[in-house]
């Protein structure tokens, strides 16, 4: 092993576990060079999709996903990184240079990075348990590590207020052809290295559960449906193109932090895509403090429900290059 660099064999098996990053829809939309002494993230944007998504926000969130992914694998290797954001104003698509120095990891760097091959997105219901306040103050202050506001919803004003942008948003999708037909391009039985298959969808008449095609997951069976899920909205200062890179990166890490915890989560921006309901989501569970970029629900899974199959990924030759 070099002294200021990991060898080959530990990139590729960080980058592995950095590509199991959640994207939306599985796009899974970046491209990663290696060099001899950094790797680098490019956004890749024939894979953006242009009604879901016309702003490309969910694109670099997925990617700053991918980002934290990689630096989490990588630093229970033994490394830890030095990001450069958009390195480049004349290359829009290069997001990232990452370099690495050796250091030791720590337990918790090392369940985190393990948390990487369990997490799932769990769209079934959660069970009515208490995500306590402690577990709430956590996962906030890991969003936050990454400069990104992260909101409990949990006000009943606000709560109606984010469930109502949920419908809306829903309701228009199912009005517009384009959006379902991307939607159906890129979920159901015909989904193979990528996209969301049949298995990871459920049926339900929850607004915020977005409507994949052939949902074929059974929904998990509750005694008590009383409770509430945990909603936590993350928000950035601006909306530039870094901001988004960071809330993907924040997205990642508390994702990682609640599997860790045992805790099963979903990300969810369809109200986010949409100008009319981010915009209400900004001013009415925000309050115009700042710019939503991702809502992340999270609870405790039914111990009925089944443990949930992985994603399928792109193969590795297909997303790394050399310099
Ligand atoms: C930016 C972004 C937006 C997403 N939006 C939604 C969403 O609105 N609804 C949903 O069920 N899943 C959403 N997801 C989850 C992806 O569908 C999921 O990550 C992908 O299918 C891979 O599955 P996995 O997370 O289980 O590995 C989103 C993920 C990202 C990164």
């Amino acid at each position: 092993m070099s002294h200021t660099h990991p060898d080959a064999d530990t990139l590729r098996s960080a980058l592995q576990l950095a590509v199991r990053a959640p994207s939306v829809h599985n796009t899974q939309p970046w491209q990663w060079r290696v060099g001899e002494q950094t790797v680098h993230l490019y956004a890749d944007p024939a894979r953006r999709l242009p009604h879901t998504d016309p702003d490309g926000r969910d694109l670099l969130i997925s990617c700053g996903a991918a980002l934290h992914h990689l630096c989490a694998g990588v630093r229970a290797f033994g490394w830890t990184t030095r990001v450069h954001r958009l390195p480049n104003p004349a290359e829009p698509d290069h997001l990232a240079a990452v370099e690495f120095r050796p250091e030791p990891p720590t337990p918790e760097a090392i369940r985190l990075a393990q948390a990487i091959e369990r997490r799932r997105s769990d769209r079934r219901r959660y069970t009515s348990w208490e995500v306590t306040g402690s577990h709430i103050a956590e996962l906030v202050e890991v969003g936050q590590s990454h400069g990104v506001l992260v909101r409990n919803v949990g006000g009943d004003y606000e709560r109606a207020r984010l469930l109502r942008a949920f419908e809306r948003a829903a309701q228009d999708h199912a009005r517009d052809f384009e959006y379902g037909a991307e939607l159906h391009q890129w979920s159901g039985r015909h989904a193979a290295a990528q996209g969301v298959p049949a298995h990871s969808a459920v049926i339900s008449t929850d607004p915020t559960v977005r409507r994949f095609a052939d949902p074929g997951l059974p929904q998990a069976v509750l005694c008590d449906i009383d409770g509430e899920d945990s909603m936590l909205l993350l928000s950035t200062p601006g909306d530039e193109r870094i901001s988004q890179l960071r809330a993907g990166e924040a997205t990642s890490a508390i994702m990682l932090t609640a599997t860790v915890m045992g805790l099963a989560s979903c990300p969810l921006t369809e109200p986010l895509e949409i100008t009319a309901t981010r915009a209400a989501v900004r001013s009415e569970v925000l309050h115009d403090s700042g710019f939503p970029q991702m809502i992340i629900r999270l609870g405790w899974a039914a111990q009925s429900a089944d443990p949930l199959p992985a994603t399928p990924r792109r193969p590795m030759d297909q997303v790394i290059r050399p310099l």
